[in-house]
């Protein structure tokens, strides 16, 4: 039996960087993962893979449609799908095996297998039993389930078997108009493959600033995507290679057949905490599954912490790591924090969508009186040089402070440009900061200043 400071269970993007941020402060640490590699979700079945597709196949869509415009002529590459693949692998592979270095690095243990909690202060794994002062929960998420439909990851696949399809479907359906429907849809759309998303909801991306999903919407309709929305998806039926879906229409409530060679389901994901031992050691639940914790992470049984997906809040590597940070901050004894309201969000399509803080529906919920400065990509002469005009950058501010409350972008590399706002709104910054803040030239930042001149004097090129 070996004795810990703390035992980590799990080795996703919440888990592994609360460990190293554990060991960084002298703990003694050791992490519990199951998988043959660290990195959980994310760097094996997640973000990192599905970037290295969106990659990919964006570097096909610019062959495709922009590189005879540039003067690049010549046939567009045709695709390798197992090449594709193994590019991808090796991606994940270069990712995981990082943390493993990162773990000898900061010399904490992989204990290797599923991880049970027989008690506070004990994790068992495999027939071992292990003692750990502090034991934090970072088991992640696992996809929803549909009535109706039966996942073999093959033909009817979640976001897991749609990162290593067979082969690039000819047909396929995605369900659901969230971040990954649209993410993945697109790779396989640009990949060749007639893609349908059917969205139970009248809008894609639900939650999202309407004025850019109704953006998002359109540039996706232009790329090729079709969408059935307002469709409640009611039965697949699946041979080995193809399948039937059946959606009914809220509307009038008609019932219709799609055909597909692959469906992707991407309705959701819950909180995963099976074979824990939670409900025995008294873990207080949320009635959605997730775990309940306090301002510090700790469950209601002390010594017991929980972060990440498996807790309440949004299902982000991001929002996870910070508080794996803060949690072992809060381990060690000293004051970790993590300020909900600056979490950004980014889908990575092409363009990319971000948003950070405030909507223009929550403000309005709270009543609180705002400003919008606009402004739109077509303004901003690299994005023009680089076919990626469509889109723009939104900016709320309050109307009687100036300081901004939330951004929304649509654009070419939304995701990084968002961090800008991220950072300013975290140092409590006013729409005429960001404005008066210099901004290289050409950048797709002079965007973000455009937009938060927008919010005071007006914009220089609109
Ligand atoms: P989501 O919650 O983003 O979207 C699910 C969509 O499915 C919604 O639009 C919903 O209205 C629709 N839907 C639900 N039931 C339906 C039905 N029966 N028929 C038709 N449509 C239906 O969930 P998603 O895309 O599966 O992602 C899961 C989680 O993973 C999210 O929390 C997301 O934030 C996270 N994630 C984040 C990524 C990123 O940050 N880029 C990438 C991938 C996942």
């Amino acid at each position: 039996m070996a004795n810990y400071d703390v035992i980590v269970i799990g080795a996703g993007p919440g888990g592994y960087v609360c460990a190293i941020r554990c060991a960084q402060l002298g703990l003694k640490t050791a992490v519990v993962e199951g998988r043959d590699s660290l990195g959980g979700t994310c760097l094996n079945v997640g973000c990192i893979p599905s970037k290295a597709l969106l990659h990919a196949s964006h570097q096909l869509h610019e062959a495709e449609h922009n590189f005879a415009k540039m003067g690049l002529k010549g046939k567009s590459p045709s695709v390798d799908w197992k090449q594709m693949q193994a590019y991808k692998d090796e991606v994940i592979d270069g990712n995981t095996k990082g943390i493993e270095f990162l773990f000898k690095k900061n010399k904490i243990d992989w204990l290797k297998g599923w991880g049970s909690i027989p008690a506070a202060g004990q994790v068992k794994v495999g027939d071992e039993l292990h003692e750990a002062k502090n034991i934090i929960i970072a088991s992640g998420s696992e996809p929803s389930s549909l009535p109706g439909v039966e996942v073999d990851e093959k033909v009817v696949v979640t976001s897991t078997g749609a990162l290593s399809l067979g082969k690039i479907p000819k047909k396929m359906v995605v369900i659901g108009a969230g971040v990954i429907g649209l993410e993945l849809g697109s790779v396989y759309q640009r990949l060749g493959a007639e893609v349908t998303v059917i969205e139970f909801l009248d809008v894609i991306t639900p939650g999202m600033d309407p004025e850019v999903q109704k953006t998002f919407q359109r540039i996706l309709k232009k790329q090729g995507l079709k969408f059935v929305m307002g469709a409640a998806v009611q039965k697949t039926e699946a041979t080995k290679t193809k399948a039937k879906v059946t959606y009914k229409l809220r509307k009038d409530d008609s019932e219709h057949v799609i055909d597909a060679d692959a469906v992707l389901v991407a309705t959701g994901r819950k909180p995963f905490s099976d074979g824990l031992g939670l409900e025995a050691l008294g873990v207080e639940m949320t009635p959605r599954g997730q775990i309940k914790v306090g301002h510090d992470w700790q469950t209601n049984v002390p010594g017991i912490y929980a972060i990440g997906d498996v807790t309440e809040g949004p299902m982000l590597a991001h929002k996870a790591e910070d508080e794996g940070m803060a949690a072992a901050e809060q381990v060690a004894g000293k004051h970790g924090h993590v300020n909900y309201g600056v979490i950004p969000g980014v889908i990575y399509t092409w363009p990319e969508v971000a948003n950070v803080g405030e909507t223009e529906e929550t403000l309005k919920e709270q009543g609180r009186a705002y400003k919008i400065g606009k402004f739109m990509f077509m303004g901003n002469g690299r994005a023009k040089a680089n076919f990626a005009a469509d889109g723009f950058v939104k900016i709320l501010a309050d109307k009687d402070t100036d300081r901004i409350l939330g951004a929304h972008i649509i654009g070419p590399a939304a995701g990084d440009l968002i961090h800008e706002v991220c950072v300013a709104m975290e140092f409590g910054a006013s729409a005429e900061d960001l404005a008066l803040t210099c901004h290289a030239h050409p950048t797709y930042s002079e965007a973000v200043r455009e937009a938060a001149l927008a919010c005071g004097a007006g914009p220089i090129h609109s």
